[in-house]
């Protein structure tokens, strides 16, 4: 059976990693998916890829005319939304004495403001269209605790956790669910970009990161992209309608709470 059948998704960031998995499996579930990336390119490429269901958008989710643009064509092109997952993110890390100011308002305006205006947005025509919906935030288990060198993406992690709760007890009188999942360490060219800081500093050699977070996972390994689709697929679906402003951890036991 598949869960997903004749549900539209949008899924931010989704030409590459964990969100190009996730729009995979929606489609191998049945729906039909608007791939968005600030790279239309590689979104065009993932859609041409995963097949005729899934098509590319441009979309920028620091910018709100790019946020609403994405969202018409995808309403356009799909007939509504059922789905939004908020998969878009920057990762950054620095000691606290070298943060920079751009580089925080950067990470935050795709991270936290990205987050909250698409989902605002999406919410909006999900309360006009008045068929509910489901909403699914991308945290981390770097927003459960802060790390000496992670600090301005650990915050935007904690916020997207906050915003979460704040929105699915607002919008769940709609019939929105929203709900967070909190990955823990996935491999993939994000996590090649994280094991190329700790090779600088903290003097380790490249590969060396990775194999120190794989080992210490109770699972016995870094996640997959794959590893996360299951819970996606589940929070998109009808099973999940009682499920209201959490957030889950997919991290092979590393956290908890
Ligand atoms: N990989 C991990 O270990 C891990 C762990 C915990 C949480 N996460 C979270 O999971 C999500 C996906 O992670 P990933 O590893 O697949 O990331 P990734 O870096 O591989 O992919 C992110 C995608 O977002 C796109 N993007 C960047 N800025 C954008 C913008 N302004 N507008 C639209 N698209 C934009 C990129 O082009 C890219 O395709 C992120 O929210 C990330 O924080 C990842």
């Amino acid at each position: 059976m598949q869960r997903l059948a004749g549900r539209t998704a949008l899924i931010t960031g989704a030409a590459r990693g964990i969100g190009r998995a996730f729009s995979e499996a929606y489609v191998r579930e049945g729906a039909s998916v608007a791939i968005a990336d600030i790279n239309l390119g590689a979104a065009e490429k993932a859609a041409g890829e995963i097949g005729d269901k899934a098509t590319a958008v441009a979309m920028d989710v620091t910018k709100q005319e790019s946020i609403d643009a994405a969202i018409a064509t995808t309403i356009a092109n799909l007939g509504g939304i059922d789905i939004l997952i908020n998969n878009a993110a920057l990762f950054t890390a620095a000691p606290i004495a070298g943060i920079s100011r751009q580089d925080y308002e950067t990470v935050f305006a795709v991270n936290v403001a990205g987050t909250l205006f698409t989902l605002q947005a999406v919410a909006r025509h999900m309360i006009e269209r008045g068929k509910g919906g489901k909403i699914i935030n991308m945290a981390s288990q770097a927003g459960r605790r802060g790390e000496p060198l992670v600090a301005v993406y650990c915050a935007t992690k904690a916020a997207v956790i906050s915003l979460t709760q704040s929105a699915g007890l607002d919008l769940i009188k709609y019939g929105i669910n929203v709900n967070a999942i909190a990955p823990g360490v996935v491999d993939g060219e994000h996590w090649d970009g994280v094991d190329a800081f700790f090779a600088e500093h903290e003097s380790k050699l490249p590969g060396q990161k990775k194999k120190e977070v794989g080992e210490a996972v109770p699972f016995g390994r870094m996640g997959k992209p794959e590893d996360l689709t299951g819970m996606a697929v589940f929070l998109a679906s009808r099973e999940a309608d009682y499920i209201v402003a959490q957030t889950y951890n997919v991290d092979g036991g590393n956290w908890m709470n």
